[in-house]
């Protein structure tokens, strides 16, 4: 366990005193004053009431001169172990106001008690960076916990069954763990891992590429292909570094499979009648085909831009740029109502299919890469992909006309979903995919920098400035999806009461919340799968706002994580109910967890500088893509 945070700033001085750097001044002044304590151990009373009035004439002396800063402040020190300093220097500070008299004088700040208050305030802030670290350090146990069990028992497989302790291929056998997870060690300096993680891809992936059947283009496109575009840009590549940051293969190993598998999965665009792709790809004989059902899902058809789009820059070759940008070209010329599209589209006749519409699964990362994409090439200066932005505008503004409502009775704002098509009833459902929203929101608004300069600059219009209102909001609704559970962890999917729609005997459990009458969680709906979404979202806001409570709901929810999902043989577990204690698990480990859940902490946790906002993009798999194509290395990891 790491420190609880102390609750009072004497707690907080006195957890800090035995690690702060100190300046050199203070140092001085502490350690002469140690040693006259010392000193007067061994005299009389006389000789130290003698001492105490020539140190108090000194005293008088320099402050009627020049009045020299006393770092001192009885107030900083109480409940310090530095005891003798304050016996010490209160008794002085005493005698020289005796030798004084002062007439009262309003309070005023003197230059000592201003450097009081600035080292008052250098206390708490390093206290708190101390704090933090040590939580990003838990973050960075939970990442070698999760990938000890993986390495352990599953090695080469998709994913790990950590209660069986055994390796699952659910994901079309490409190592998935390994490449999502890739990245992750690399922003976490585990320099161990990177090699394990890169030699198993140098040796492996190449030859599973060549050989295997089925993926689904989108989950391959957002896992494998995207965890190797990032783990080839965070390696060093585009810097031309003769050695690597990491041991294991040279970047550019990354960089041509990546290019091997795109050209595979590109089929699923080439052999397809329309702009849209079939959801299926056969890797091994390089064709393509539609799920069972012939429908592709509106948010995987266009959640591969970000992916194609960093390979054509790193490639210098523009065929993957074009085949995954045709498919928002001809998004935008679909007709919708409010910017708001169903969730299935036909690859046969490039049309939507059916009227559902919501943000969860299935429509989520449309409305994200709409601009992301927007974000990453061009920002207004690429003026091509302005309609990119324009649609999101339309989207959301349609998510705050028709989807927004307040809950009952606490006014938690959710986005409920349109099942039957813009005029059909409200359904006052969300998954929790939907909570990948406020991080979205808040990221549209000001673009990567903070509220702060963004405000300060004058660049959010009336359209940023609901987004950001929405986000927060949202914010606060994802995370009390967690806090009403008596795990303390959010379910896949919560019912808002509302005047229309109220159940009871369906609340998560935890009686002491709040929002326990607000949130309806289905029998079904129960479980969790480790999943991200609102984890990413903390970390944007916190970013972006600046406002610590979203570091210490972060905090909350990789506590419950530990507590109800660690495996002590390694690895972390899927649950069944979160509504239950204990609760049962499910027995599975979820390559999100190692590429998004935890990646996304740790970045909560730390220095904003580290993989900065403005200058990447994360893919919707949390893969980062540096902004317009190329970055140096230096900008890209810090060590703290
Ligand atoms: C000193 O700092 C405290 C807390 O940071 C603040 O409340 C107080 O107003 C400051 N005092 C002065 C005189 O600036
Ligand atoms: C990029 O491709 C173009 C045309 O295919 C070629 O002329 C050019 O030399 C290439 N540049 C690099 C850096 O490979
Ligand atoms: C239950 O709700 C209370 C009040 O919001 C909160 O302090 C507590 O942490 C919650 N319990 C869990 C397990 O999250």
């Amino acid at each position: 366990m790491s420190k609880v945070l102390p609750s009072s700033m004497r707690d907080v001085d006195y957890d800090n005193a035995k690690f702060r750097h100190r300046s050199l001044f203070k140092v001085i002044t502490r350690a002469s004053h140690g040693s006259i304590k010392r000193d007067c151990l061994q005299c009389s009373t006389g000789k130290l009431l003698i001492i105490l009035m020539i140190v108090g004439l000194a005293f008088l002396i320099l402050s009627r001169t020049s009045p020299v800063p006393s770092y001192h402040n009885s107030r900083v020190n109480k409940g310090t172990s530095n005891e003798e300093d304050k016996s010490h220097t209160g008794g002085a500070q005493g005698f020289r106001r005796f030798w004084r008299r002062p007439p009262r004088l309003p309070p005023r700040l003197t230059p000592d008690e201003k450097v009081r208050n600035d080292s008052l305030i250098n206390n708490l802030e390093e206290s708190e960076m101390l704090k933090w670290r040590a939580r990003q350090q838990k973050v960075k146990d939970a990442f070698l916990h999760a990938w000890s069990g993986y390495k352990n028992y599953a090695m080469g497989y998709d994913e790990l069954m950590p209660l069986s302790r055994r390796g699952t291929d659910s994901l079309g056998g490409l190592g998935a763990t390994v490449v999502d997870a890739l990245d992750t060690a690399m922003i976490m300096d585990i320099d161990e891992i990177v090699l394990e993680a890169g030699t198993w891809i140098e040796n492996n992936l190449q030859e599973r590429i060549a050989n295997k059947g089925q993926v689904n283009l989108f989950e391959t496109t957002i896992r494998v292909l995207g965890g190797l575009l990032s783990a080839y840009h965070l390696s060093g590549a585009e810097h031309g570094m003769v050695t690597a940051k990491f041991r294991g293969p040279k970047p550019d190993v990354y960089r041509k499979i990546a290019k091997d598998l795109a050209d595979r999965l590109l089929v699923a665009f080439t052999s397809s009648p329309t702009p849209i792709p079939f959801s299926d790809v056969v890797l091994r004989d390089h064709s393509a085909h539609p799920a069972p059902d012939g429908l592709s899902s509106t948010a995987e058809v266009a959640t591969l831009q970000l992916e194609f789009n960093y390979l054509s820059d790193i490639s210098n070759d523009t065929k993957y740029r074009m085949e995954a940008m045709k498919v928002l070209e001809h998004l935008k010329t679909l007709s919708k109502v409010d910017g708001l599209v169903p969730i299935y589209i036909s690859p046969y006749s490039g049309e939507f299919s059916g009227e559902n519409i919501r943000l969860g699964s299935r429509g989520d990362s449309y409305y994200e890469y709409l601009i992301k994409v927007w974000l990453q090439h061009g920002r207004g200066q690429n003026t091509d992909l302005n309609y990119l932005h324009k649609m999101y505008e339309e989207a959301m503004k349609g998510v705050r006309q028709r989807l927004v409502r307040k809950s009952k009775p606490k006014g938690l704002v959710f986005v409920g979903e349109l099942p039957y098509g813009i005029d059909g009833t409200f359904s006052p459902k969300m998954d929790h995919l939907v909570c990948f929203l406020p991080g979205t929101l808040a990221l549209g608004a000001t673009k990567g920098s903070t509220k702060n300069e963004a405000l300060k600059e004058n660049l959010l219009s009336f359209e940023d400035l609901e987004n950001l209102k929405l986000a927060e909001d949202l914010m606060k609704t994802c995370f009390e999806m967690y806090a009403v559970t008596s795990t303390g962890l959010a379910p896949e999917i919560a019912y808002f009461h509302v005047d229309e729609f109220a159940e009871d005997g369906l609340d998560g459990g935890n009686k002491s919340s709040e929002y326990v009458n607000d949130i309806i969680i289905k029998q079904a709906d129960r479980h969790n799968l480790l999943r991200p979404e609102t984890v990413e979202s903390l970390f944007v806001l916190y970013r972006i706002t600046e406002d610590k409570k979203y570091r210490d709901w972060g905090w909350q929810i990789l506590m419950a994580f530990e507590k109800y999902t660690r495996v002590d043989s390694g690895g972390y577990s899927s649950l069944d109910d979160v509504t239950m204690l204990p609760p049962h698990r499910r027995d599975k480990m979820e390559t999100f967890f190692l590429g998004e859940t935890l990646k996304y902490l740790y970045l909560l946790f730390g220095e904003s500088t580290n993989i900065p906002l403005d200058k990447f993009i994360f893919s919707t798999e949390a893969h980062p893509f540096p902004v317009n194509g190329a970055l140096k290395m230096h900008d890209t990891l810090q060590t703290m």
